[in-house]
Formats: structure tokens, sequence, C-alpha cells
């Protein structure tokens, strides 16, 4: 982190002195830069010119007394905070009386920092996101003690490295890693429990709800030791439980497995590459919708980019592979099911699209359950189906369902029968969080839409995404998450359900 932050600067015309522990970190972290910028030049990014330049901007030394003449000092070492504490005791001492120091903590608190100094009032927190010259989000964060010109100084500064500051208060984990760190630590709950596995969240997330990285190649890339210090510190303040980092995370961490950085975390980065599983072939599956309704309509209009035939009246049900019930009322859409069972051949797979955890209720009244999966589109515009057995779907037939839906071109996943499926129960808690902190006026809209977009590449912040899916939408998946689990913090946030009952969006 210390290297790219080394780099946007440097990137920005500055000239920087960077300070390392010793010589062998020293040189580590010239590799960083070298490769970093090599990478640039390599994809014609800059010229071998600009690159020499960049590169000769950077003084590197492990002396910190070399730092006496810096207007600003940014700490990046490990996220302890007795060490931060220390490194800050030694800055104070070199530093020139004016210059400001800054610490890219991820989530301790300034404040802490600043007070141990003899100048909390030019003490600000200036937070990077990884990798630091591609990210454009930049937190600064002032605490009660630090002097306005300070934040503004560095928020200027900020921007003419071409990154967009979004300045906040002292909490832990600020804006982006707040939200993000609760879905992160979802996801490995997720995968901890059973309910999916990790290559199914991964892909679930990115291709149905278009993050630029599923949670665990995220998390790899972060690093495992960072990811468990900003769980333990957000847990520290908030003692909300989806915080409390996940054993499975812990463990890994404990193994020395951190992710990219030592080669293996969740995922193993040995240079071999995984094999692809290959798109299933076969013949367009004849396709039966019952129920009327956007759902229904969303399914036909799939059907029809598939090329594959639709039918939709009780009559033809016969000839279907697959019959998808897509009802507006579970009631209306039990029976329907129910009614389509009798009239199908054996061998047709039955599909329930309720996503509250209740496929098997549907399934049981169908009095063939061994037949019925649940399918959900999270996205009807993005090209992913989830598919859930129940403890009642025999294995052949979740199988099945999932390679008649890839012969629909979609990307499919599997589940278990639970609430949300994966994305909505990882997406909507997310959503629920960022409504949370707007209630509570830490961030406004725009700040917490840009912390995700900026700082985590989502092609959409929280708070749009609330009101293109719905405050009723994200009301209802909340109500069914928290019913399931109990767990107080699924509950609907009531600024959320205020909206919904309005039916006005957040902005
Ligand atoms: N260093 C420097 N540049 C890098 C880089 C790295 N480690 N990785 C990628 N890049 C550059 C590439 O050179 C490329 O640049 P150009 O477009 O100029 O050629 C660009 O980024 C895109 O790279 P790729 O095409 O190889 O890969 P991609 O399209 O898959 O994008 C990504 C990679 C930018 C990392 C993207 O996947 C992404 O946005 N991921 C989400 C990252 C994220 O969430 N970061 C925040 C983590 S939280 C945090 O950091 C805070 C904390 O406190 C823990």
């Amino acid at each position: 982190m210390g290297a790219g932050i080394a780099e946007v600067l440097a990137r920005g015309g500055l000239a920087v002195v960077g300070v390392e522990v010793d010589r062998d970190a020293l040189e580590r972290g010239r590799g960083h830069l070298e490769s970093s910028t090599g990478r640039a030049v390599k994809r014609g990014r800059l010229t071998a010119e600009a690159q020499q330049e960049i590169l000769g901007r950077v003084a590197l030394t492990t002396d910190f007394a070399d730092l006496g003449d810096c207007d600003l000092v940014i700490e990046a070492v490990p996220e302890r905070l007795d060490l931060k504490r220390r490194v800050f005791a030694e800055l104070d001492r070199v530093c020139r009386a004016d210059a400001v120091l800054a610490t890219n903590t991820s989530s301790l608190p300034v404040t802490d920092i600043a007070a141990g100094t003899s100048r909390p009032s030019q003490v600000v927190g200036v937070h990077f996101f990884n990798p630091a010259p591609v990210m454009k989000l930049v937190e600064v964060i002032a605490t009660v003690l630090t002097e306005p010109d300070a934040v503004t100084g560095v928020a200027e500064l900020v921007k003419g490295l071409g990154k967009t500051p979004v300045t906040i208060g002292d909490r832990a984990g600020f804006v982006a890693n707040r939200l993000l760190f609760g879905y992160l630590n979802g996801a490995a709950a997720m995968l901890e429990s059973g309910h999916a596995t990790r290559d199914d969240i991964d892909t679930a997330m990115k291709t149905g709800a278009g993050l630029p990285m599923g949670p665990f190649t995220l998390m790899d890339l972060i690093g495992l030791d960072t990811c468990l210090q900003v769980l333990d510190a957000i847990y520290a303040e908030s003692r909300d439980r989806r915080h409390a980092a996940s054993p499975l995370l812990r463990e890994l961490v404990t193994a020395g497995l951190l992710g990219r950085k030592t080669g293996r975390g969740f995922y193993a980065y040995d240079g071999v590459e995984q094999a692809k599983p290959d798109a299933p072939d076969g013949p367009r599956p004849v396709v039966g919708i019952v129920g009327v309704g956007p759902l229904a309509d969303a399914i036909a209009a799939l059907c029809d980019r598939a090329g594959t035939q639709v039918r939709d009246s009780a009559a033809e049900l016969a000839g279907c592979d697959l019959v998808v019930e897509a009802a507006e009322d579970a009631e209306a859409g039990r029976a329907l099911l129910s009614a389509a069972a009798q009239a199908v051949k054996p061998g047709t797979v039955l599909a329930v699209t309720s996503v509250d955890g209740s496929v098997i209720r549907q399934a049981m009244a169908t009095g063939r359950p061994a037949d019925v999966v649940g399918l959900h589109l999270p996205d009807p515009a993005a090209p992913l189906a989830e598919i859930a057995a129940t403890v009642a779907t025999a294995p052949d037939v979740a199988g099945r369902a999932a390679e008649l839906a890839g012969r629909l071109g979609l990307t499919v996943v599997r589940c278990r029968d639970r609430a949300g499926f994966i994305v909505d129960a990882l997406r909507f808690p997310y959503l629920n969080d960022a409504a949370a902190m707007l209630g509570a006026g830490y961030a406004d809209a725009d700040s917490i839409d840009a912390a995700m977009t900026l700082g985590c590449g989502y092609p959409t912040g929280p708070i749009a995404d609330l009101d293109r899916l719905g405050p009723d939408r994200a009301v209802t998946v909340l109500n069914a998450l928290h019913a399931e689990t109990r767990d107080p913090a699924l509950a609907p946030t009531p600024l959320l359900v205020e909206h919904a009952t309005a039916g006005r969006p957040l902005r």
C-alpha cells in the first residue's frame, strides 16, 4: 500500500521520500514501484521516459530524519495501534512543526493516533483503496481535534492527484470499509455455512450484481490479515455480530495464508489456471411459464432472447422440460404449480421463483417435491440464474435444472433454499447498512455512493441501488432474512421502511 501511495504522489508530480524499516523492505517497495509502473509502460499507458521521471521523484531511505523537510507525511505501516503510535511519536520528533501528519489506517481510530502527538490539530486520516494507483477514492478523516485547514489542504492535494476526496468523521471503517466488510464477512459466513461454494458466491456477485470482483477474490487482493484487522476494529465499535470475523478467515490468517501476497488465501495463486467448465451443450429446452406479471414477462423475454419455445397454456405443459412458476402471489403460485405438476411428464423440472426461503413449502404442495428447485434471476438484465435445491430435491434434478438454465445462455450458481439465495442475501444487508448510515447522518448520499463506486469499483452506489431496486423490495427481502435469522441487524432500517411506505426514493 505504501508503494502504491508513493506511486500516486509521484505520478502527480510531487517529490516523495519513502521510508522503510530496513533495506530488504526498501527493495521490495522499489520492486512494487517498478513493476506497477512497468505494467503501465507495457500497456502503452506510460512512456519509458515518464516511468523514469516518476521513479526519479521517489527517494527511498531507512532514516526517519530524511522526512524533516516534508510538508505532508503519510504513514502506511501495518494496522496495529501500538506500532502506529510509535511511528507517529517518531514523526512528531523529526517533522517540521507545520507539517501535516496523516495515517492511511483502514479502521483504527485516527483520534487515538492524533492524541498521542504534540500536534493533534495537524493529524488527519487519508485512506487509499487497493490498488492505490487505480482506485479513485480517498477518504479524508477529520477528528474532533483536527484543524479545518489541515483537512481542506489534504482534500485539495488529493484532488490535485486526480482522486476524489470524501471528508468524514472518525468512525471505525469510515464509509467504504464499514459497508464493504459486513458484506465480505457475510460472504465468508455463507461459505462456512455450506449454503454455497466459494466459486459460486464469487460468480454470483460478479455476474448477478455486476461487481468487479467476487468477495473472495477481493479479500485475497486486500490481504486476509488486513481483512481480519479491519473486521476486529469495526466489531469493537459496532458490536454487530455480522462484523465478528468469520472463523474461516481467522483460520486462514493463523495459517499464514494471507491471499495474493503469500500465494494462497481463499484461492491458490500458483500460476495453474483453473479449468473452466464447458458451457452446457444440447437443444434449447422447452420452457413452460405459469403465472402472470413482471417476473413471468422477464422470464419469457429471456427465453425469447435464447431462442427457446415458451408454453404458457396448461394444455401445452406436458411437452416442457422446465416449468417455471412466476406468479406474483405465493398462494396463487402454489396452486398453479401443483396443477402443473399433475400435467407434466416425468423428468420435467419444476421451478419456484420465491426467494424467501420457502421453496420447500411450495415444493411440498406439489406432491412431487423431488422435482422442485428454486430459481432466481437477481437482475433480469444480468445473465445469472441462482438454482436452490431443498432437502427434498433429488440430486439429479438440481443438476438438470442447472443444465437447462445453462442452455438458456445463463451463468448458473447453486445454493440451498435460504432467504435471498446468494445475491440478495449478501446485497440487501449491505444496502440496509448504507441506508442506516444515511439515516444517522454520518455521510450524505453522494459521499456514500462515491465511496463504493470510486473506492471499490461498484458500478453504482448503494443509495442509487436502493432506488433502482426499490425500497419496498429491500424491505421485503430484509424482512425475510430477519425472519429466518432473527438477527436484529437484518431488520430493515427505519429510513428504508419509511421510504417504502411512502413509495418515495431515497434521493
Ligand atoms: N497496481 C497498479 N495498477 C493495477 C493493479 C495494481 N495492483 N491492478 C490493476 N491495475 C491496473 C491495470 O494496469 C489496468 O490499468 P489500465 O486500464 O490503465 O491499463 C487497470 O488497473 C485495470 O486492470 P485489469 O484490466 O488488469 O483488471 P480489471 O479490469 O479486472 O481491474 C481492478 C482490476 C481495478 C482491481 C478491479 O477488479 C476492481 O476495481 N476491483 C475492486 C477493487 C476494490 O474493491 N478495492 C478496494 C478494496 S478495500 C480497500 O482497499 C480498503 C481497505 O482499507 C482494505
